[in-house]
């Protein structure tokens, strides 16, 4: 930990809208695919800074249920990274102690992509120190939409139904909600990202375009978090 950090809590799980690798590259005149993969690069530093640190959940959107409407250029780059940072995931992971988890609908990408998510979910599962939830073709409402599905399918009391039948059925049953939620590039809006989850993270936006976003910004988040009151309706 360094100084800057002495005596702070750290947020139990960090949520990330990582956005802003298109205007870097527009800003640096490289092709947008560059941006991605320079955004890659800064998810691996950042996913070890939060493990290191000891968040026990990060969860970053990376693909939305909305971007398959970009051109197929740009989708067909963002998929052929999927494919490597799986692999390279599975190193980090190990070397971190961090769990994997993949929320969102995978049903619509390729086979191969599917399998290399499955391995690197199996891989990693026994790991216990930070829990990694990668959220690609994710969106709240569809997210929402199919636990609505499940509840019907299992069973559910739907006359009765509580507040926490509907966290268990969604993508990311089991954990807790994200304190802090921090959205790179300046944008003020949720673009469906954890609808539910949100309701009372403390939300952090700052003008830094993701691929700039390192552990300086980082610790710039988590001293700006640790000024917030915290109060939840309560008095
Ligand atoms: C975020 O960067 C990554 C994805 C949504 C896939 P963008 O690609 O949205 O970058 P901007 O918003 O165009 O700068
Ligand atoms: C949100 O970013 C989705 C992800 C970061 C994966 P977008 O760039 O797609 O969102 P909008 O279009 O600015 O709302
Ligand atoms: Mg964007």
């Amino acid at each position: 930990m360094t100084d800057r950090l002495q005596g702070l809590s750290i947020p139990e799980h960090i949520a990330i809208i990582l956005d802003g690798n298109g205007r870097w590259a527009a800003k640096h005149n490289v092709p947008r695919a560059q941006g991605h993969r320079a955004g890659c690069e800064t998810l691996e530093g950042i996913v070890e800074d939060c493990a290191r640190l000891g968040v026990k959940y990060l969860t970053v959107y990376a693909f939305s249920t909305e971007n398959w409407k970009r051109s197929s250029e740009e989708v067909g780059a963002l998929m052929q990274l999927f494919r490597f940072y799986m692999v390279k995931l599975i190193d980090i992971a190990m070397k971190n102690d961090i769990r994997v988890k993949m929320i969102g609908d995978l049903s619509r990408f390729d086979p191969d992509i599917r399998a290399g998510v499955e391995k690197l979910i199996e891989k990693t599962s026994d790991n216990e120190g930070m829990t990694f939830a990668f959220a690609v073709n994710y969106g709240g409402r569809d997210e929402l939409r199919r636990a609505v599905m499940s509840m019907a399918q299992d069973g559910t009391d739907l006359m009765n139904l509580t507040e926490k039948d509907i966290s268990d059925h969604l993508d990311t049953g089991g954990m807790p909600d994200p304190d802090l939620l921090i959205r790179t590039s300046g944008e003020l809006r949720i673009s469906n990202f954890l609808l539910w989850q949100i309701a009372y993270s403390e939300i952090y936006v700052t003008d830094t375009l993701w691929p700039d976003f390192h552990r300086t910004e980082l610790e710039d988040a988590l001293i700006a978090y640790n000024r917030r009151s915290r109060r939840f309706g309560g008095r």
